[in-house]
């Protein structure tokens, strides 16, 4: 395996950058003859941000599977493809090599296609981190069904939504899954979000735990059984077969729910070509991946980091991907270090807040720990601050690995702004550099281009709202079922550009500092929670009359959830009152949207017009006091004074 589309000095990137800003379709399609096509496309791009279309490779024919699994079996059969390490490091480790892979996403195919799963059909994953996750979703890839991953941390309220919204007829799942000391009842999360439901056609359970299952006759099946009869049907002779549909590049491959700043979230649409094309080329040039490299992207598949870098990134380029059942402190906070010996990891990419978690344990768990196979550090999900880039730098990367802060969304599929391991300049808290065929802009409320301003270090920065101006690869294509959201959400705000939702700044180098969401998204430990989200599950207490939701910069999560709530109940006791509302948050979305300080108010500063004032609430919940800005726009200026007496 060689890659050569891989960047390899300064000049070469702003070479390739300029090239792929001249002549878009010309570089791309070059990228993409590196893929095996069945047919090749009628046209690499046709773009317009107004409604929004846009098609990279419209007509070319291909299957994603093919492109991760069947281009290697010739040269590579072998060669592992994942490597599993269990939640309980004294457990057997799984090598998948390129044949097992095969295999297993062959009978996966096969046993979907048994219980009727056809192109186009939606199926959702709900699983722990096994691999039996990997070969699920690529599996559902192979025969064209499109998936929508569901992170373990959702209740059975959220994956309600979700499959309503996706009129998915098809679940897989596990009875449970390990996460520390933790057994997460899975199916039995399944069964209360299928309560009522009357579209979902099958489950399939696949056994982790062991845990006491309820199995509905004629809807519930056993992965085990199913698997077992699809291997009869798939293998013959000792040669595995199970022909990957052919699909267009524009079909979806996937779903992904996500949170934006209204109270539910959206079903993010990649497809296949545009997304496979920019989850390897990404892979293969931020992280500068060598064939043999071993990659951890210590992320779970339930979100895009996981999808776009344990997944489809590492696969398609014939690399070995290491998927982690576990938790990063159990049963120590040296796990990810043991991890890196046990397995000689070269490449590890994980978030700020795990970072600073494990920092917060010192050194000790660093004791007798090698790291030497350490190659590539890599970090995603939020800003990183100085302290945890350096601490990184110093005890992880033993400052010989270059690290990269890579910088892209849900929406993006694979990286848009980051450096490139070891070609261009790392800048500690400075996501950097776009990658190839990527066109930021940093633009005003008005949607003018922002200019630069002198600091008072006399260096030239300029400040924004961070937009892109042309179309990449993996771009989303819309959100599932409504357009037009997709329009208003992400290219309506500024006419002819993808708005991110982040600010940034931006030197006169052209390196780019993200510093945080400019809209209602909060981002707690680097997990995306709309703030209207949680506002309406804690409204869902009963005697909760309104609430409102800011962050505030919390030490290890970047961002914790600060809720203030008008409370008429009766039974009221602050304490006990904060538990039942924690529950319901936990009941309506999940634990991950638990807020972690409640203060109850007897009013909310409001303008004359009835708008919350949050700009007043983040400033109080970040502990500034003194100068909230003009408040004589407000309602009734004296709850503030309630509020800033009351804070927690
Ligand atoms: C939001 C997207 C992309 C996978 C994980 C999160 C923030 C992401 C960085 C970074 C500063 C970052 C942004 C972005 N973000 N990476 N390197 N530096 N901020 O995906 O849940 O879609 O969240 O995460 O605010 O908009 P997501």
């Amino acid at each position: 395996m060689h890659y050569p589309y891989q960047i390899t000095s300064i000049e070469q990137y702003q070479k390739e950058y300029q090239r792929s800003i001249n002549n878009p379709e010309e570089f791309w399609g070059e990228v993409a003859q590196n893929f095996v096509w069945r047919k090749k496309w009628d046209s690499v791009l046709n773009w317009n941000f107004k409604e929004p279309k846009i098609e990279w490779f419209k007509g070319g024919k291909l299957n994603i599977t093919e492109n991760c699994i069947d281009r290697f079996l010739p040269t590579m059969a072998d060669k592992p493809a994942i490597i599993w390490e269990p939640n309980n490091p004294e457990d057997r480790v799984r090598v998948v090599t390129y044949a097992r892979l095969h295999k297993r996403v062959c009978q996966v195919a096969q046993m979907l296609k048994n219980n009727g799963v056809k192109k186009g059909d939606r199926v959702c994953i709900y699983m722990g981190m096994v691999p039996e996750l990997a070969y699920a979703v690529l599996g559902c890839a192979r025969i064209g069904a499109i998936h929508s991953v569901i992170f373990g941390g959702f209740s059975a309220q959220s994956i309600a939504d979700r499959l309503e919204d996706a009129k998915a007829e098809f679940i897989i799942t596990c009875d449970g899954a390990f996460r520390g000391n933790k057994d997460i009842p899975l199916k039995s999360i399944i069964d209360d979000a299928l309560i009522g439901n009357k579209l979902v056609k099958k489950v399939i359970v696949y056994t982790r735990t062991r845990t006491p299952v309820s199995m509905i006759k004629g809807r519930d099946i056993w992965w085990e059984d199913e698997m077992e009869y699809a291997e009869t049907q798939v293998e013959k002779d000792g040669v595995v077969h199970f022909p990957a549909e052919e699909m267009d590049a524009e079909d979806p491959l996937f779903i992904l729910y996500t949170s934006g700043s209204t109270g539910k979230p959206k079903g993010v649409v990649h497809t296949i070509g545009g997304y496979m094309v920019w989850t390897n080329y990404t892979f293969v040039n931020a992280f500068q991946y060598k064939p043999g490299d071993l990659h951890f992207c210590t992320a779970d598949i339930g979100w895009i980091t996981g999808h776009s870098y344990i997944v489809y990134g590492p696969l398609s380029a014939g690399g070995t991907s290491l998927m982690f059942e576990g938790v990063p402190t159990w049963p120590d906070a040296g796990r990810f270090w043991d991890i890196v010996d046990k397995h000689k990891v070269n490449i590890l990419y994980t978030a700020p807040t795990a970072i600073r978690s494990l920092m917060g344990f010192g050194l000790e768990p660093l004791q007798n720990k090698n790291l030497n196979s350490l190659t590539t550090l890599g970090t995603v999900g939020e800003p990183i601050n100085e302290e945890a880039w350096h601490w990184y730098n110093e005890n992880i990367g033993k400052k010989k690995s270059p690290i990269v802060d890579t910088w892209w969304q849900t929406e993006t599929g694979g990286v848009l702004i980051s450096n490139l391991a070891g070609v261009t300049p790392a800048i500690p808290s400075w996501a950097s550099l776009p990658m190839p065929g990527v066109q930021p802009v940093l633009v005003d409320e008005n949607g003018q281009e922002c200019l630069p301003v002198i600091n008072e270090a006399g260096a030239s920065i300029t400040s924004g709202n961070l937009c892109i101006k042309a179309p990449w690869p993996g771009i989303l294509r819309t959100t599932w079922g409504d357009h037009e959201r997709c329009r208003t959400n992400y290219f309506a705000t500024y006419e002819n550009l993808y708005f991110t939702g982040d600010g940034a700044l931006k030197d006169d180098k052209g390196n780019y500092r993200i510093t945080g969401r400019v809209d209602d998204v909060l981002n707690v430990s680097g997990h995306r929670i709309g703030t209207a989200e949680v506002e309406n599950a804690i409204n869902m207490h009963s005697g909760v009359i309104e609430s409102a939701v800011v962050g505030y910069p919390h030490d290890v999560k970047g961002q914790g959830i600060y809720a203030y709530v008008i409370f008429e109940g009766k039974h009221f006791e602050a304490e006990l009152t904060s538990k039942d509302i924690l529950q319901t948050v936990s009941r309506i979305i999940g634990p991950i949207a638990k807020p972690d300080k409640i203060q109850f108010v007897k009013g909310l500063p409001k303008t004359r017009s009835g708008k919350i004032m949050r700009r007043i609430l983040r400033k109080i919940a970040e502990g500034e006091t003194a100068n909230l800005g003009d408040t004589s726009t407000l309602l009734d200026p004296g709850v503030v004074d309630e509020i800033k007496a009351g804070k927690l």
